[in-house]
């Protein structure tokens, strides 16, 4: 059986080289494995909870549908869609959502931080955290599970968001599957060898840092003059460098071959100029980027056929995860009145006779009464005035919990023409409801 790789990538921003290195690349890698099959999505009702710009959701969701394409994602072998397309995914997020605990949703690691940050700021703990972002977790377990997927590549930190979905998925089939495993538990995959960028300063790469090398954007020019601001050390040209830990050495290997590399850093130790090596390693990169820059360019001229292709995405996608939800709410019990099954069961109820019935009541005499008729209406047993109301209920407790066994000591009396037994069947009945 071929196995299914799954993930998901948020749709705010623009990516980066460190996002192609990171993400984009390796997992376009893994697609083309045999005896996979991959679904990439653009995680868009994710994005809705960081972000509220409505321009900036849809130009990100197109920017990074056609990074993914010119990077060479192949459609036709890939399952590629819009989270958004799916209308599936919002309707298993429910049932996962009620069966969800309250208090592992406390501790999942971004809400925790909202409310971490309040308290430092003094804030009420809730503070400007949506719904949203509470329930991240559940959306994202709803992402994976609907397509059972084995394998969830993922930054280190997603995985506590792949360990609640496993724990959520086992909690549906424990609960729904009769001994059945609804869902695939998934892994969390930490690519462990994929490189992570540096970004201008070192630091990792990340548009909150604001040290990015643009992917496309600012053409062959815009990466040039990015290559040119990363930091190094301040070794004169003719000095020998260390190509150990230098951030332009990371980033210039990230492209290339082994033979590249070991001739790169012979050059820096015989002493290449940071000049002449930031050159080279532009050279290198656009040698990489250059053509998928031009396709970059054509899809985004051509906004239909992106949305061409996420339509034909949605559909594969939606053949799975149509039937299956209809699945899943066949066993929470959300089935058509003519399911089979709940016919019989109400057919056995209606065969079954009417549960006879006590009643209590005051009479003008302001005493106390009850009785016991039967489901046409006919009267059973009589009981006499009580001065209490409480007594009156105590003996229809006792009644009903001990039956016949309870008449001789009750104040009551049988109805006109009832045969005692009737009585002692109907109390049979009221005591076999009971239990
Ligand atoms: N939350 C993920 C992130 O921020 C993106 C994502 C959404 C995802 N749904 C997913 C990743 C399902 C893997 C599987 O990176």
């Amino acid at each position: 059986m071929s196995e299914r790789v799954l993930t998901g990538i948020t749709t705010t921003g623009t990516p980066h080289l460190g996002n192609y290195v990171g993400a984009i690349r390796p997992a376009i890698a893994a697609s083309r494995a045999a005896g996979v099959e991959s679904f990439f999505f653009l995680a868009d009702y994710h994005a809705l909870i960081k972000c509220d710009d409505p321009a900036r959701i849809e130009r990100s969701r197109l920017e990074i549908a056609a990074t993914w394409l010119a990077a060479g994602l192949d459609t036709e072998r890939v399952t590629f869609y819009r989270q958004s397309d799916i209308p599936e995914i919002t309707e298993l997020t429910w049932l996962l959502t009620c069966v969800t605990a309250k208090g592992q949703m406390n501790r999942a690691h971004a809400y925790k931080a909202a409310t971490d940050a309040n308290a430092a700021a003094g804030e009420d703990p809730d503070a400007g955290i949506t719904m949203g972002l509470f329930s991240y977790p559940i959306l994202m377990a709803a992402d994976i599970l609907m397509f059972n997927a084995h394998r969830v590549p993922v930054g280190r930190d997603q995985v506590q968001h792949i360990e609640m979905a496993r724990d959520v998925g086992q909690r549906f089939n424990h609960l729904f599957g009769q001994g059945r495993e609804l869902f695939v538990l998934p892994q969390a995959e930490i690519e462990e060898d994929v490189a992570t960028l540096p970004g201008l300063d070192g630091r990792k790469m990340s548009k909150s840092y604001d040290n990015t090398i643009p992917l496309f954007e600012g053409g062959a020019k815009g990466l040039k003059e990015a290559i040119a601001r990363v930091v190094t050390d301040s070794r004169l040209p003719g000095e020998p460098k260390d190509p150990e830990g230098a951030h332009l050495v990371t980033i210039h290997d990230a492209f290339a071959t082994p033979e590249q590399r070991a001739a790169f850093h012979a050059e820096l130790r015989g002493g290449l100029s940071w000049g002449e090596a930031k050159q080279r390693a532009v050279a290198l990169i656009e040698a990489h980027i250059g053509p998928m820059r031009a396709r970059y360019a054509e899809l985004m001229a051509h906004p239909e056929r992106i949305e061409a292709v996420l339509q034909a995405g949605a559909q594969k996608a939606r053949a799975v995860a149509t039937p299956f939800l209809a699945e899943l709410r066949h066993a929470v019990g959300l089935r058509p009145m003519t399911a089979l099954p709940v016919v019989a069961a109400t057919a056995a109820d209606a065969a079954k006779p009417a549960l006879p019935v006590f009643k209590q009541y005051r009479e003008a005499d302001g005493r106390f009464y009850f009785k016991l008729t039967a489901a046409d209406g006919s009267v059973l047993l009589q009981s006499q005035g009580l001065a209490e109301g409480r007594e009156a209920g105590a003996w229809v407790k006792r009644l009903k919990t001990e039956g016949a066994a309870a008449l001789a000591e009750a104040p009551v009396q049988r109805g006109d023409g009832v045969s005692p037994a009737a009585v002692e069947a109907a109390l049979a009945a009221l005591v076999a409801a009971q239990e």
